[in-house]
């Protein structure tokens, strides 16, 4: 049966996550107002003021670690019933393992977990949410924050590009649509691919046919949609 379901890839960006109390980047009181984003979330950063980076995250995580996921993540898992759903997340929460999604992607590395930074294959899921100067990987390197940072490759993107290029649907929720190479991702769906955007403020898509806007927020617009697609 599985094999006949029609693909819906989604794409998601902090916009899902707001609503679980989560703050998005770029808008008012967003993560970035009030932080460089070079100084906490690149290589160079990292290198001129680790402490710095590790408060950033450490404080991320603690703010992620009880939120609960929304109705939007949870509609998404019901579109699961009658649709292959593949979820591209920008996201580094776990809200869409939390509300039991089935494949993910985390184009932007994962919140709780940490990596070496001498060896990025050695990766740990995160005990508590503290991480600090001085606790090492097995091969006695510096720990740090699972996350892609700005300048680092995107390691998953050519997986990405592939379930996106074989896209029945394509759902884009709560994304600026600003950080390539995530953005550019909507430009591999095939041409006639019907794409959704969810997004009070819709961030502009321009040379796609079949597009349809919701100016709407996640757990407004999302169970809407699903609703839809179930009823077709
Ligand atoms: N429901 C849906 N969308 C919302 C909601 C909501 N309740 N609230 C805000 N949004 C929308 C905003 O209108 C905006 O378009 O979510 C989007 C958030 O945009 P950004 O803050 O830029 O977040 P995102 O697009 O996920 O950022 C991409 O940038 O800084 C990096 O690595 C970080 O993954 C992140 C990437």
């Amino acid at each position: 049966m599985s094999n006949q379901k029609q693909k819906v890839v989604v794409l998601t960006g902090a916009g899902i996550s707001a609503e679980s109390g989560l703050a998005t980047f770029r808008d008012a009181d967003g993560l970035w107002e009030g932080h460089d984003v070079m100084e906490v979330a690149s290589p160079e950063g990292w290198r001129k003021n680790p402490e710095l980076v590790l408060e950033f995250y450490n404080q991320r995580r603690k703010s992620a670690l009880d939120v609960k996921p929304n109705a939007a993540h949870l509609a998404l898992v019901k579109l699961e019933e009658m649709f292959d759903v593949r979820i591209i997340t920008q996201n580094v929460d776990d809200l869409h393992e939390r509300a039991g999604s089935t494949h993910i992607l985390h184009l932007h590395g994962k919140l709780f977990e940490n990596r070496s930074t001498q060896d990025s294959s050695l990766i740990y899921p995160v005990q508590g949410w503290e991480l600090k100067l001085g606790d090492l990987c097995e091969k006695g390197s510096q720990l740090r924050p699972n996350i892609v940072w700005f300048g680092e490759p995107v390691p998953l993107i050519e997986q990405a590009i592939e379930e996106t290029m074989t896209a029945d649907y394509l759902l884009v929720i709560g994304t600026s649509l600003q950080v390539y190479p995530a953005a550019g991702l909507l430009s591999y769906a095939p041409h006639d691919t019907p794409i959704y955007l969810v997004d009070p403020n819709t961030p502009a898509v321009s040379h796609r046919r079949n597009l349809t806007i919701l100016k709407e927020k996640a757990t407004e617009g999302v169970p809407k949609i699903v609703k839809q697609f179930l009823a077709s």
